[in-house]
């Protein structure tokens, strides 16, 4: 699958917009896409009691994998401070991290972005090596 990182990353910052952070002041949006060429969004969505808040990645996968989505090339991630330039990027939590190898193979790609034009590409292998699973 073909990623257009510049319409992924879009979608991230339109998503973040979304945020619901009361708590952290720490607003990120997610745009993960499919092999089917749709693109899913997703927030962070806090709770007053913290551990039950959701991140904004497992809440694009959440989006997608509930449209009937299972395969996935990209996901594309931007968060900062509310109403500040971003000026620094993210990464996915070590959750996140493990919840997309459930559905994401070595080379899908994770894109950490400050803006459309300021972005980095790691991929899941680098960003989780040695994840479990039960082929051992
Ligand atoms: N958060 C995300 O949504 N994604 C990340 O990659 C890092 C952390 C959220 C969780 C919480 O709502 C806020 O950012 C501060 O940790």
């Amino acid at each position: 699958m073909e990623i257009n990182v510049n319409k992924l990353i879009k979608a991230a910052i339109g998503a973040r917009k979304n945020a619901y952070a009361p708590y952290s002041g720490f607003y990120v949006g997610a745009a993960i896409l499919a092999d089917s060429g749709r693109i899913y969004t997703g927030s962070n969505a806090e709770n007053v009691s913290y551990p039950v808040g959701i991140c904004a990645e497992r809440s694009a996968f959440a989006a997608a994998l509930s449209a009937g989505e299972r395969k996935f090339s990209a996901i594309a991630l931007i968060g900062g401070k509310n109403g500040e330039r971003v000026e620094k990027f993210c990464y996915p939590c070590g959750m996140c991290r493990q919840f997309m190898s459930e559905f994401c193979k070595s080379d899908f790609r994770i894109i950490s972005a400050k803006s459309e034009k300021e972005y980095e590409i790691y991929t899941l292998g680098e960003l989780l090596p040695k994840c479990f699973d039960l082929d051992v």
